[in-house]
């Protein structure tokens, strides 16, 4: 017998500063299915996960909910587990890159690149922040665009003409942090000699036997191949950033810290050594084992990060190298409406749980569609209804529950003898055996299903064809009846056991329905036999009811409470700063009275063509013209992703009357309406539009 294969898994490490969104849980799913169906094919596997957890943005984002890093990261980790249970997402492991592990690994790895010559400290300019006293990211430096002039805009696109530049570009820069004026400044920084030969080499060779997907492999190697001046398009990496920076501290370089993007993808292996350290499992033996093999699962954006700078990281440091790295598309919802990396809005994952929903429905949805190609897939609420409703529950499910009955009623709950139709039956679910296990391994899980379906159609085929619930009326077939149900119980199994990396739960039930020990896919091939006796069969799986759906993709103005059962990560995130923000500073009612704030009608409401983000509003504050008619307001609002139009129109709200008119992309807008959101929108996202007390006309002023 060959040793098991030794497998060691992972998915991109999420950001510690916002909660997981459905494009997370469909990464995690689809590892997770692997990492089953490796298991069921009797390979060891270790599985493990971790937040992402330095960088500015985080350090920004603790600062303005009034939290030290480290409790900020804490409590978004607080709230992983919810999501990976309810999920039945089986990571061996979660653990953080803000840990002792990763600061020695991270600094580990830095000090064996400088000792191969690979690190070389540049000086470079950057925008520095002098209220702060820090340097800036792109994203926290702010003005005006310098293609369409609209204000306001970050450091390293427009928004508004979607224009791409380099901060130094903008028009009248300010710190988005404190407001004030950049200045650049030199300062030193490591970089990571990507553009080595010896680097460009083994990349050269890694993406071209490291089994990449090709359109990955082809993708990056444009990375590597020679530009116009000769160099290699990746460049040098820059690795360092300099205090104050949530992060790891770069040895014997006071002040100066790894980048996030160095230390992150450290961070499997800190999680893979803390696992072992649990376990009482030495780190860098279980790493030196020759067959060893390494996969990480990952989305399409992060691509370069994972098969550039890792691997040579890996590699140059004398480190075993990934041997794979499984790249996924990105999910839209609905027809095509992107997952945002960052808000990922459309499906809430935790409000699907709230709502009662079944976590295996998305996994079989989700396997489903589900291939080894690097491409987007779509989540669409009538076809995930049609397919588990008609596919897993009308096809499968239905097989057990149309012949366990009559075994338990009629037959003592015990199996009869399968004769020769069934058998033949029974046979052609068995030769798809070695397929499946393939399938699996290719991870192409769209195909299994259709693969599992295929074959439900057959043993359906079977059931109508005999009639178990005639067999039962006629006299003297209770021997017929007894096979028939007999084969249907057995063909059951059979695709219960197929399907149990994406269906773990229901596969455990069929378990338990049938007695056996847990199932591994070589188990089919031997028949639950006559004599065996089943448990009373309990239904094991409910319909998609529509009106859950309708409830999952209702716009979170109007969604219900949450249960109390399920706490809501947000809860533990909340701060002493009220709704996450610190209160402005004092100002004095003759500061106050400068805004005029006025009831307006929105008489009318429609969508932006061209952007997510807007709605146009028609208002009405009372307002007349020279002619005296009623002057409407023309608003443009960021609430799209909170309201439908329809949901607006009619009602009253806040406008503020006397705000200069701005000239957008899509028209002027003429004042500004009130509504109010959580400070950390991206771990509460929220949009509530204030709406006045009955009785509040048009064009009263608000004081
Ligand atoms: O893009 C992201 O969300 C990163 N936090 C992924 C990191 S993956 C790994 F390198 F840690
Ligand atoms: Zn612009």
């Amino acid at each position: 017998m060959t040793a098991p294969r030794q497998l060691f898994v992972t998915t991109a490490l999420p950001y510690a500063n916002g909660k997981f969104h459905i494009g997370h849980i469909m990464e995690y799913i689809q590892a997770d299915i692997w990492v089953r169906a490796q298991r069921m094919l009797g390979s060891n596997v270790d599985f493990v996960g971790a937040d992402d957890a330095h960088g500015a943005p985080i350090m920004i984002a603790a600062e303005k909910a009034g939290k030290t890093p480290e409790q900020f990261v804490a409590d978004i980790a607080a709230g992983r587990k919810q999501y990976l249970d309810g999920f039945l997402i089986a990571f061996d492991n979660w653990h953080s890159t803000h840990s002792p592990e990763n600061t020695e690994i991270s600094q580990a790895i830095y000090k064996d690149l400088k000792a191969a010559g690979l690190i070389e400290t540049r000086t470079i300019e950057q925008f520095f922040d002098p209220e702060k006293g820090m340097f800036l990211p792109d994203r926290f430096i702010k003005g005006e665009c310098p293609n369409c002039h609209a204000k306001d805009q970050y450091g390293d696109n427009c928004e508004v003409c979607g224009a791409v530049y380099a901060p130094t570009e903008l028009i009248g820069p300010y710190s988005a942090l404190s407001g004030a004026r950049p200045e650049l400044r030199t300062s030193d920084h490591f970089f990571f000699k990507l553009s080595d030969p010896r680097c460009v080499a083994f990349l050269e060779q890694w993406t071209k036997a490291g089994h990449l997907q090709p359109e990955v492999a082809n993708k990056v190697r444009e990375w590597i191949a020679p530009g116009e001046d000769g160099k290699p398009k990746m460049g040098d990496w820059d690795i360092s950033r300099d205090a104050p920076y949530f992060g790891i501290e770069i040895p014997d370089a006071p002040g100066k810290y790894f980048y996030v993007w160095l230390d992150a993808p450290v961070g499997y292996l800190a999680s893979l050594k803390n696992l072992l350290g649990k376990r009482g499992q030495d780190f860098a033996a279980y790493m030196a084992q020759p067959g060893l093999e390494q996969y990480h699962f990952i989305g399409k954006d992060i691509i370069t990060f994972h098969t550039l700078f890792w691997p040579a990281m890996l590699k140059f440091s004398g480190r075993k190298v990934p041997d794979n790295v499984f790249v996924h598309g990105f999910l839209t919802v609905n027809n095509g409406e992107k997952m945002s990396k960052s808000r990922g809005t459309g499906l809430d994952p935790l409000k699907y749980l709230q709502l009662g929903m079944n976590p295996e429905w998305l996994r079989y949805y989700l396997a489903a569609k589900l291939s080894a190609r690097n491409e987007d897939i779509d989540f669409n609420a009538e076809d995930f209804m049609l397919r588990v409703n008609s596919d897993l529950i009308g096809k499968f499910v239905n097989i057990a529950s149309r012949a366990a009955g009559f075994i338990t009623k009629r037959f003592d709950g015990r199996l009869g003898v399968v004769t020769a139709d069934g058998l033949a039956l029974l046979e052609q679910l068995r030769a798809a055996l070695s397929a499946v296990k393939q399938l699996y391994e290719q991870r192409e899980f769209g195909k299994v299903v259709r693969e599992v379906m295929q074959l439900a159609d057959r043993v359906n085929a079977y059931v109508d064809q005999n009639k178990p619930w005639e067999l039962a009326k006629k006299e003297g077939q209770d021997e017929r009846l007894h096979d028939v149900c007999t084969t249907c119980i057995e063909a059951f199994r059979i695709l219960a056991v197929y399907l149990k990396p994406i269906l773990p739960k229901l596969a455990a039930d069929v378990e338990n329905f049938t007695m056996m020990p847990p199932e591994r896919f070589d188990n089919v091939l031997e028949p639950l036999g006559a004599g065996a006796q089943i448990d009373v069969y309990q239904h094991l799986m409910q319909r998609v009811d529509v009106k859950q759906l309708e409830a999952l993709f209702e716009p979170p103005a109007q969604a219900q409470q949450a249960p109390a059962a399920i706490k809501d990560e947000a809860s533990t995130a909340t701060t002493e700063a009220p709704g996450g923000e610190p209160l402005a500073p004092v100002i004095t009612i003759d500061d106050f009275v400068k805004i005029d704030l006025r009831i307006a009608r929105i008489v009318d409401c429609a969508a932006v063509e061209g952007s997510t983000k807007l709605l146009r509003l028609t208002l009405d504050a009372g307002e007349k013209d020279d002619a005296g008619a009623p002057r409407l307001r023309n608003v443009f609002s960021g609430i799209a992703s909170a309201y439908r139009p329809e949901q607006l129109k009619g009602k009253l709200t806040v406008l503020v009357a006397n705000l200069a008119p701005r000239k957008m992309k899509f028209g002027i807008s003429e004042g500004m309406v009130l509504a109010a959101s959580h400070g950390d929108e991206k771990a509460n996202p929220g949009i509530y539009v204030l709406e006045p007390n009955e009785g509040a006309q048009p064009g009263m002023r608000v004081r």
